[in-house]
């Protein structure tokens, strides 16, 4: 009998030899309340049966509190119960969502097959980030990110709220920032909802994002990014950023995909990076810094800024070193954890606990190896984003007009989820990985089915990367295993209302 098809898949999975377990309207859920409402509405939105709270057969759903590592689940499946054991309330919210993938069809009614799970994470940071700088996404747009991010075991959602294009972050201490700089977003325009218009959260859309997230055990890392991606800076606080540096780059990127020039004093609406810097040796700048992340680090219950540091290429290297020293130390002494993009690690007086996130190739290219290597080497350590695998934001080879191509050329799923995080930066192994993150960033990317279509299915690469064991360690992490086991999730999906590009990569079950 085959393997029933969970993603990411388990540390373990043993089918049982009896009947499975019946779903019906008189099975019974009880136990935690919080995994039950989560189970109840997985259950609803792929069966439309209510679970009920009579005498029935039993699912039962418990913590056992420190019966295993953090975040890790029991399920014990057979014809007369269903039992899941969360090490912790994060545990036995993914074996519901583990539970939610197991319901299958058998004839006109729905079953739980016989089967024992035991499942932990490898990675404890399982991140996705959305730039809602480039287009501006709403509130509901981010909490049906997070519920999709969720079920697969995610636990951190980054968002990168401010770049050239927009500031989306309402902050009481600089009230311009969404005052000025938040009406713009790539390709101008005014058709507010299509994501052309920009927009920014206010303080309260922020809190119920981040209460949202925390309700899916979910953490938000707002990105406010420096000293490059500043451009919106400057129409807030003229006197805070240089003036924009045209570089032949930024020509390319014109002749490529159109737009203007920069101008000071004029919103950016164009694709190209690395022209806007904020002034690094004016005090001004740092108060600047200080008000930003304060007011940002009691609107943020985790324990992660990120400050940025990619593409500042209008930036010199000393004035970088400075910058990105001052950064992280006002981070640090907030008692926050700072998180930069790798180039950063060139910075010899980086805070020593910041987070590297490394964006570079699966083959690292031009010295981002050693920028990554500095944070471990300061005894922090690196979340992997491989742009030529997880960035979600490039094309599928069959999907031609959706996303860029920068990254190696078009992304194939299996491209994305064929690598081993261990093999990507030389010399860092699992004791310096904290996590995995695939980020989807929003130059071409507008609506919310545009994020669904790049994100599913190769978000589910990323999170087996994130949360599975080792490749070479587990006969289900390959791309054979994995492309089946993905394919089995379609009509979840589809009953989740996730719309999810049917790549030809894939064999989609259908029912
Ligand atoms: C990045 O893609 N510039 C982090």
């Amino acid at each position: 009998m085959s393997l029933p098809a969970v993603v990411p898949a388990p540390t373990s999975i043993e089918a049982g030899s009896g009947a499975p377990f019946r779903l019906a309207s008189t099975t019974v859920v009880k136990g935690d309340t919080d995994a039950a409402t989560a189970l109840s509405a997985i259950v609803e939105a792929r069966t439309r049966l209510s679970l009920a709270t009579g005498d029935g057969a039993v699912i039962e759903l418990r913590v056992d509190a420190g019966s295993g590592a953090p975040e890790s689940y029991r399920i014990a499946a057979d014809e007369a119960s269903v039992v899941v054991t969360g090490a912790d309330a994060a545990g036995l919210f993914y074996g519901v969502q583990t539970l939610g993938q197991l319901i299958a069809r058998d004839g006109d009614g729905w079953v739980l097959p016989a089967v024992t799970i035991e499942d932990a994470p490898r990675f404890a940071y399982r991140g996705l980030m959305l730039d809602v700088a480039r287009h501006f996404h709403s509130v509901d747009t981010v909490r049906a990110y997070i519920d999709r991010g969720a079920s697969l075991k995610f636990n951190a959602l980054h968002l990168h709220l401010t770049d050239d294009q927009g500031w989306r972050i309402q902050l009481d201490s600089r009230p311009e920032l969404t005052e000025k700089a938040s009406g713009t977003s790539v390709g101008g325009g005014s058709v507010v909802g299509q994501g052309r218009g920009g927009g920014f959260y206010t303080k309260a859309d922020y809190r119920e994002i981040v209460e949202y997230a925390a309700s899916r055990h979910m953490i938000v890392v707002p990105e406010i990014d420096m000293p490059g991606h500043t451009h919106a800076v400057g129409l807030a606080y003229p006197e805070l950023t240089e003036a924009p540096t045209v570089s032949e780059h930024m020509r390319e990127t014109i002749r490529d995909y159109g737009g203007e020039e920069p101008r000071t004093g004029t919103p950016y609406d164009g694709m190209a990076v690395g022209f806007s810097s904020l002034k690094i040796h004016d005090e001004a700048t740092y108060d600047f810094v200080a008000d930003v992340f304060g007011e940002l680090a009691a609107m943020t219950p985790g324990p992660y800024l990120h400050f940025g540091g990619d593409e500042s290429l209008s930036t010199t290297d000393d004035d970088f070193a400075v910058f990105v020293a001052r950064a992280s130390a006002i981070i640090a002494d907030l008692g926050k954890t700072p998180v930069a993009w790798h180039e950063a690690g060139a910075a010899p007086d980086i805070a020593d606990i910041t987070i590297g996130q490394y964006w570079g190739f699966l083959t690292p290219q031009e010295g981002a190896a050693e920028k990554a290597i500095a944070f471990v080497d300061n005894g922090a350590q690196l979340i992997l984003s491989p742009a030529d695998a997880i960035y979600l934001d490039m094309q599928y080879p069959d999907l031609p007009g959706h996303g860029l191509t920068w990254a190696n050329g078009p992304t194939s799923v299996e491209r994305a989820y064929s690598w081993e995080p261990s093999d990507v930066v030389p010399g860092v192994d699992d004791s310096g990985i904290l996590g995995i993150e695939a980020p989807l960033w929003t130059e071409t990317i507008r609506t919310a089915a545009d994020i669904d279509t790049m994100a599913f299915p190769r978000a589910a690469a990323a999170a087996e990367a994130a949360w599975s064991p080792a490749t070479g360690t587990s006969e289900l992490r390959t791309w054979a295993s994995f492309r089946e086991r993905v394919g089995a999730l379609g009509p979840l999906w589809t009953s989740m209302g996730i719309g999810f590009h049917p790549s030809d990569e894939i064999p989609w079950a259908t029912e």
